[in-house]
């Protein structure tokens, strides 16, 4: 079961963090200030999926490294902190501070400043999360490993 519960918990985080980054770039290039305000709106909701999310992933990922921590399960282990302070950190604050400024249709300097911040430290942890899956898949085989 938690062989299960980890990839798919790991792949939600992964595809809802993309999700909340493409919708926010696209809207802030191409959308009128009324549908940035609902994508900033919703994002914050959000939430309720990725952290769970996250944190299946991550404690799945625990139990199934049984206290090893050399080599790939090492590198996996040692990202998770950074992910995890990059959103409590910088990622939960910056969508709720947008979401109120969009609330409230204040589309000043500060709001896009916050926006690139939120942007850079989201692609931030889309690498991360995405090099984590890379190397459970190589971890079981599904993706080859370089010689080395
Ligand atoms: C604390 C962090 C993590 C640890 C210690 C960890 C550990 C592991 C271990 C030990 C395996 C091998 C399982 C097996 O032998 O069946 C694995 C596989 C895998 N992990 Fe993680 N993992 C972590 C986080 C993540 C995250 C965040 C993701 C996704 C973004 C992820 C995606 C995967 C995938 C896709 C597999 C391969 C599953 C398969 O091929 O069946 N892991 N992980």
């Amino acid at each position: 079961m938690i062989r299960i519960i980890h990839p798919v918990a790991g792949a939600l985080a992964l595809v809802t963090i993309a999700t909340f980054w493409l919708s926010t770039a696209a809207s802030a290039l191409l959308a009128s200030e009324a549908t940035v305000a609902a994508v900033k709106t919703a994002i914050p909701w959000g939430f309720l999926l990725l952290v769970p999310a996250l944190m299946a992933a991550g404690g799945a990922g625990v139990m199934l490294a049984k206290g090893r921590r050399a080599g790939l399960i090492g590198m996996k282990l040692r990202r998770m902190p950074f992910i995890a302070a990059n959103g409590v950190l910088v990622l939960i604050p910056a969508a709720l501070f947008l979401a109120s400024k969009a609330r409230a249709s204040e589309f000043d300097t500060v709001f896009y400043a916050v926006q690139a911040l939120e942007l850079a430290a989201g692609a931030a942890n889309i690498t991360l999360l995405g090099l984590t899956m890379r190397d459970g898949l190589k971890m079981t085989g599904r993706l080859r490993r370089r010689p080395a």
